[in-house]
């Protein structure tokens, strides 16, 4: 619980603006919280602060659009962009190495009172706590895309993470209007990824055994259970189903789901053709300019009209 003495945190730097920083820094802004926002040049901090104007025509807060941009300072320069906020924030490429070199470029420039965490997806906070000074205040801020509307951020502390900077930054995530939830024990992916790995790696498995293809298992997934998990979590589904039934299922299904431990032919196959998905025009399915923007479109209303609902 947060202590009555806890003072908030008043300002945040984000280091990386691409998909996740831009929007993260967005999120912060718009309540309110100066937020400095870096990136290695000019040109890619004009595209954020461009994607925000865009993000927010989307959602309809054009009124609140000249706040929001001036409320985040776009700075090329990383001794400057580090200096002066209470929280940094790193969400730059999902490598180790380079997020490791990043944080201790960052605690050469700023004192250890400064929070210091990173958005990364899978990298559990005793990895960075390795290489850092002053470990107790790292810890993990997990959002999800886009992060300006997706409310759950993953908090993820190491054995070294003091309580009070886990308190500061609950605090203000909350502020944020977020749904911050700290996990009891670190592990790698954390939850949201771990759970989401079991179903893409058992879904790719059912389209390799013949059983269904790409287009009727996620037919199955949105129209069937994926309906659901808005509002109820497999704990509460299985409540409601009755824990009989599900022992039932347990017993002929579990022993059956696939336990890969590597990604199969038909997915490296993809990956090693240059076939990555959206970005590049094909991946299971096949993308033109007017598919992809289609389907960002769709879902970022759906996840607007959920957000509204709930
Ligand atoms: N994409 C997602 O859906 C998602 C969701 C949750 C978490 N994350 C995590 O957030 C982090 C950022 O992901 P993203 O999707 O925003 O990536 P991205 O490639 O869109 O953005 C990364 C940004 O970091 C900048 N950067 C600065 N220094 C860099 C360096 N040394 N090497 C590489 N890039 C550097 C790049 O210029 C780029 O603008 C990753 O750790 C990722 O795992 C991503």
């Amino acid at each position: 619980m947060l202590e009555n003495n806890c003072i908030r945190i008043k300002s945040v730097a984000v280091i990386g603006g691409g998909l996740m920083g831009h929007g993260i820094a967005q999120d912060f802004a718009t309540s309110g919280i100066p937020v400095k926002l870096w990136d290695t040049s000019e040109e890619k901090l004009t595209i954020s602060i461009e994607n925000i104007k865009k993000n927010m025509h989307f959602l309809g807060q054009n009124d609140l659009i000249d706040d929001v941009v001036e409320l985040i300072t776009p700075v090329s320069v990383f001794e400057k962009a580090v200096t002066g906020s209470e929280l940094v924030i790193e969400v730059i490429k999902e490598d180790l190495p380079t997020k490791l070199d990043l944080f201790k470029k960052i605690e050469k420039i700023v004192p250890d009172d400064i929070i210091l965490a990173s958005n990364t997806s899978t990298f559990i906070p005793s990895l960075f706590a390795d290489v850092l000074r002053a470990p107790e205040r790292m810890l993990i801020t997990h959002y999800f895309n886009p992060p300006y509307i997706v409310p759950l951020v993953e908090v993820v502390k190491s054995d070294y993470t003091s309580q009070a900077i886990v308190n500061k930054v609950v605090d203000l995530l909350k502020f944020c209007k977020k749904t911050p939830v700290v996990l009891d024990k670190e592990i790698p992916g954390f939850v949201a990824n771990r759970l989401q790995a079991a179903l893409l790696r058992e879904s790719i498995s059912l389209v390799n055994s013949g059983v269904a293809n790409y287009e009727q298992i996620d037919q199955i997934v949105r129209n069937s259970f994926g309906r659901r998990l808005s509002f109820a979590g497999p704990f509460q589904i299985s409540d409601a189903a009755g824990w009989d039934v599900i022992s039932k299922i347990a017993e002929i299904v579990w022993f059956d789901l696939d336990n890969s431990k590597k990604l199969p032919k038909s997915i490296v196959d993809l990956i090693n053709s240059g076939n990555l998905g959206v970005k590049t025009g094909v991946g299971v399915y096949d993308w033109d300019e007017k598919s992809s923007d289609d389907f960002k479109d769709m879902l970022l209303r759906g996840l607007i009209k959920i957000n509204k609902r709930i």
